[in-house]
């Protein structure tokens, strides 16, 4: 791995991948390629460009901006694309041009301050390159930051915009990356949904025209996660240049991509300039958050797995982030809002039989919270509904073996709490106008410090005052009246990012005061299921759809880019409460065993014949928990477009795999499926259902499964190299 400059050229390189920038005769930086191994000096610019294009006043016709690949392209200054960053100074200039004006090269990988971040544990994993661009009329400078791991392909981007010497300025965009594509054919994918419907992967032509995706909610949301996957038209699990970019980031976001008259396309990805403006006083600078960009010439596999090894490692943190996680036993499903303390401990009593190991109380344990009219911001135990405290209810959990778990929804205030009645103006919302509720809730604002302060000493005393090991940290609303009335009228467009900055304050806050607790994130399920999130907690509630068919589509979509550790996937009861659908227990639990494993149902309504299958279930995930936390996974076959799904995971060593095989929709008469295993040692010999076969010939001719489906028929096969 190195970052070299050589002839005015940056060459940003591992073994496998390269990275070339040009500083160009004018100074402008160039984004001359990004792709598999070249050699840097090898390459030039194709010649583009006629009279109608702006030039730089000068002979060369060829040189343009409105047709060069650039780097951190500007607006207004003759390339008419999308600009990478807008800004207007105090006088009204709003043309910048941004020209090269000094760089740096240092080993390892400076933290985004406020803002979470893929890092480094040792200086030699990775390098960065930080370039400093100028505009002394329009009194601008924007550094520009490159990190190159050295055995992963991937680069970490984000800039800073910095305010020099106008006495204030606006920025009113900030993308985190740009990137510009030569001509080509190129597909896309993104991962659109719905609440209970989240991660769906949408595959696209890029076409001509400007074309994307975006979150406007505040959130990252549940309608399109922040991840893009752009890539040479054709390209398939196995085959093809895939670019994957993930945003480091949970408020609103945009990702475009503009083919222009040459084919060419740029791709961009940030903070959505919906709303978006920020003031700079002189010498204040704004941080983007960080773009994670990936790049594999073999297909989406080897980016997924990327990805997944990159975020499991370098992303998420603490205590729990190398541990398998403990399968837990959630009530919501089981109770709602209607429980007691012998309803929670008869279903304690269940999981530990077993083999369960952790206890979540779900919504509803504070203030005089029965349904979802009330009490949020009220972060007071509710001890006549728990039958005492929560440190008598986390201590029967514990004497049965079990560890005790919380649900949390800090950033809310139920207009019907005191917490509300004593604040009014901590809730976001516009003065005298009647604000919009969503699930009877507002939000609070978090970019004052005393709100932020308040919650933090709020849940560190629930946390402090009893045996707490897991909190899950729920967010059920998007934004709308959006307003602060802490914020002057001319920061009013800082809000959505300084929510998020605000969020991040706390999240890092109580993460650090409770080092042990394991988090998990939620947000309505998947809302804001994205990598900022990854860095505070380790896992997150994947979607509130706990159907196990629906599940395939889900967790297939999310696996192109967030690893199995952090999907939590829980069996809940039949017939299921998002879809009405039956489906066994068996493939119920089969696909719940991809990610932090746990139930959702009410235990003691159960017989014994389903709670000896799920006694089973756990000491079979026990088995295989660390694979699936931690091997390299394979899709194999896609339930988007097949009836069946089929996936596998297989140690780093390449030792061990697990299998599985799932029949979404069964048909009578049905093809005998030739499932081809991925990511073995060719030559191993493995152990499979007790027969012995080599690596080539279960990638090669696969496991025959010729049996007559029905719907739930699934497999599950363990592979053992000898
Ligand atoms: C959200 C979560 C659910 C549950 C409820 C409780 O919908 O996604 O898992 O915690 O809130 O109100």
């Amino acid at each position: 791995m190195a970052i070299e400059i050589k002839n005015n050229r940056f060459h940003i390189y591992n073994n496998e991948m390269s990275y070339v920038i040009e500083i160009s005769e004018q100074d402008d930086l160039l984004n001359l390629y990004y792709g598999a191994r070249i050699d840097a000096e090898d390459i030039r610019l194709p010649s583009r460009g006629h009279n109608i294009v702006c030039n730089a006043g000068d002979s060369n016709v060829l040189y343009s901006l409105s047709v060069l690949p650039q780097e951190y392209p500007s607006a207004g200054a003759s390339d008419f694309r999308s600009p990478a960053y807008e800004i207007e100074t105090d006088k009204g200039l709003h043309t910048p041009e941004l020209k090269y004006k000094s760089h740096k090269i240092i080993d390892g990988k400076p933290p985004l301050e406020g803002l979470p971040a893929v890092y480094t544990e040792n200086d030699n994993e990775a390098q960065t390159l930080i370039i400093t661009m100028s505009d002394e009329a329009h009194g601008l400078e924007v550094r520009l930051y490159y990190t190159i791991f050295e055995n992963l392909n991937v680069i970490c981007r984000h800039s800073e915009v910095i305010n020099i010497s106008n006495p204030y300025m606006y920025l009113n965009n900030a993308q985190s990356v740009s990137i510009d594509f030569p001509a080509g054919e190129y597909e896309y994918i993104h991962l659109e949904g719905a609440w209970a419907r989240e991660k769906h992967i949408d595959r696209n032509v890029v076409h001509k025209g400007t074309q994307g995706f975006e979150s406007r909610r505040g959130a990252s949301g549940h309608a399109e996660n922040p991840f893009l996957m752009f890539f040479d038209k054709g390209s398939n699990e196995d085959y093809g240049n895939v670019y994957g970019i993930s945003l480091v980031y949970s408020g609103n976001h945009r990702f475009i991509m503009e083919q222009e008259m040459y084919e060419t396309v740029r791709v961009q990805a940030g903070i959505n300039p919906f709303n978006f403006r920020f003031k700079l006083e002189k010498n204040e600078s704004f941080v983007t958050p960080e773009a994670v960009m990936v790049y594999s010439s073999n297909g989406f596999s080897k980016m997924s797995n990327t990805f997944h090894k990159l975020y499991r490692t370098r992303l998420c943190r603490g205590k729990w982030r190398d541990k398998v996680r403990p399968i837990l036993i959630n009530n919501w499903e089981g109770t709602y809002f209607d429980f007691t303390k012998e309803k929670l401990l008869a279903i304690a009593d269940e999981a530990s039989k077993i083999g369960i190991e952790l206890f979540v109380l779900d919504d509803g344990w504070f203030g005089r919270r029965n349904d979802d009219t009330s009490s949020l911001g009220d972060w007071f135990e509710n001890k006549e509904k728990l039958g005492g405290t929560l440190a008598e209810l986390a201590n029967e959990m514990n004497k049965r073996g079990l560890k005790f778990g919380l649900w949390f929804e800090p950033e809310m205030a139920s207009p019907d709490s005191d917490l509300y009645r004593a604040h009014p103006d901590w809730a976001i919302s516009v003065s005298n106008v009647k604000p919009h509720l969503c699930r009877h809730q507002l939000i609070l604002d978090y970019t004052r410090e005393d709100v932020r302060d308040y919650i933090v000493n709020r849940i560190t005393d629930i946390l402090g005052s009893a045996n707490i090991e897991y909190v899950k940290w729920d967010m059920n609303r998007n934004m709308s009246d959006v307003y602060s009335l802490n914020l002057p009228s001319d920061k009013q467009g800082e809000f959505y990012h300084k929510y998020i900055l605000g969020l991040y304050d706390v999240l890092e806050r109580i993460t650090t005061a409770f080092p042990d607790v394991l988090f998990e994130g939620c947000a309505s399920g998947g809302g804001r299921n994205d990598a900022g999130m990854l860095y505070y907690m380790p896992q997150n509630w994947t979607s509130d759809d706990t159907d196990a068919v629906e599940r395939l589509y889900i967790q297939y979509g999310g696996s192109l880019v967030y690893p199995a550790s952090t999907v939590g996937a829980h069996v809940s009861a039949v017939p299921n409460h998002q879809t009405g659908r039956i489906s066994s227990l068996s493939m119920r639990g089969t696909v719940a065993m991809n990610g932090a494993f746990g139930y959702e149902l009410d235990l003691s309504a159960l017989g014994d014949n389903e709670l000896n299958e799920m006694k089973k279930q756990v000491e079979f995930y026990k088995g295989i928990r660390e694979i699936v936390m931690t091997g390299d996974y394979y899709r194999l076959l896609n339930p988007f477009t097949s009836r069946h799904s089929a996936w596998m995971y297989v140690s780093e060593d390449k030792k061990k795999a697990v299998v599985y095989y799932v029949v979404k929709e069964a048909r009578p008469e049905n093809e005998a499926v030739y499932l081809k295993l991925k990511g073995l040692d060719e030559k191993a010999k493995y152990t499979i259902n007790g027969e012995t076969k080599s690596g080539r010939t279960l990638m090669n001719y696969g496991i025959v499964i010729d049996s007559t489906e029905h719907d739930c028929d699934n497999m599950i096969f363990e592979l053992q190299s000898m």
